[in-house]
């Protein structure tokens, strides 16, 4: 060291800092701690694919959300994104944030912290609009990251940035999307993979759920994503993930594994839904389907689930309750 000339030493530094700036902002999830309510119970809504100005009975899921979660007394909301179409957000000021998202979302109940992933429509505008930390300053409800991990105590929820997993959107000639901030596919895909392993296998929550804007399944028209079958199921299954959820398909929908006790929640029916399209070949693993808008509650106490799909007059569709020792002896 003694001697590195003054230039020398700057750039070595200089080095030093790049690396470790690098290794910090990829090698950990950034986490956030979201305590649970006094009496260790949990409870939050799942919607998906919504920001259209409040159409497409938007406006009217809003409204119901409101409801339920004022009913469940609500800790927050997650988004399973699709947040706004048709391409994303134009950028920071793009007013539909707040068409599509503070004017329509108006319920107190709903006034909690929305956690939200991206989802392929979200990567069609500017991608790092709806990560800015400007939009929490226009609502401060906002929280829109590509992977990162809500600690609730009973619950760590795991938010997984799905759409640079999947092949076709790299050689979608239609549409152009908005790859800036991932340096390599190649890398940002094994290390976000190796990331969501090392978190799910050092986390002792009770329940553990996985957050992702595309299926690994559905019975509804996008169905499966073989991408996620192959990099994403096998890291959920060695780390026993309770649930995982998801948006995409523009329906509701619950399939049950058969050789893991994970529950796969399609929740994606924030807005435009009715596709008219069921895929017949799930036989009895489908437990559940609607074509047709609607959202999910979540409640938690250490050793129960209850999961709750509604319709778009906030009716009761389907229930699916857990209990912890159960699920994990039976296997
Ligand atoms: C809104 O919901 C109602 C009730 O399910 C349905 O009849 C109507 O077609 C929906 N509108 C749209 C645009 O999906």
């Amino acid at each position: 060291m003694a001697c590195f000339d003054y230039k020398t030493r700057a750039m070595y530094i200089g080095f030093v800092v790049l690396v470790s700036m690098l290794v910090c902002s990829f090698a950990h999830l950034q986490r956030f701690e979201h305590p649970a309510k006094a009496d260790g119970t949990l409870s939050f809504l799942v919607v998906g694919d919504w920001g259209r100005n409040g159409n497409f009975n938007q406006s009217e899921v809003a409204l119901q959300m409101g409801r339920i979660g004022e009913k469940l007394d609500i800790d927050f909301v997650v988004s399973t994104g699709d947040n706004f179409y048709d391409d994303g957000l134009k950028g920071v000021n793009d007013p539909a944030f707040e068409e599509s998202f503070t004017k329509v979302y108006t319920a107190k109940s709903l006034q909690k912290q929305w956690y939200s992933v991206l989802g392929n429509h979200d990567y069609r505008g500017d991608v790092e609009a709806q990560l800015s930390p400007v939009l929490r300053k226009i609502d401060s409800r906002w929280l829109c990251l590509r992977s990162f991990i809500v600690n609730a105590e009973i619950v760590e929820i795991f938010f997984v940035d799905t759409t640079p997993l999947v092949d076709k959107y790299m050689t979608d000639k239609e549409h152009s999307y908005d790859w800036r901030g991932l340096s390599s596919r190649k890398n940002y895909i094994s290390n976000t993979l190796k990331d969501l392993e090392m978190a799910l296998s050092e986390s002792t929550a009770k329940w553990k759920f996985v957050v992702g804007h595309h299926a690994i399944r559905s019975a509804g028209y996008h169905g499966d994503t073989p991408e996620l079958i192959r990099h994403l199921l096998p890291i959920l299954k060695a780390n026993n993930v309770d649930f995982y959820t998801n948006g995409h398909d523009h329906c509701l929908g619950h399939i049950a594994s058969h050789d893991s006790p994970i529950q796969f929640l399609t929740s994606g029916a924030g807005s435009k839904a009715w596709r008219g399209y069921v895929n017949p070949n799930y036989g009895n693993a489908l437990k559940f389907f609607h074509d047709g808008q609607g959202f999910m509650s979540v409640e938690l106490s250490p050793t129960n689930a209850q999961i709750v799909l509604y319709d778009v007059f906030g009716k009761i569709l389907h229930k699916l309750s857990m209990s912890k020792e159960l699920l994990h002896s039976a296997i």
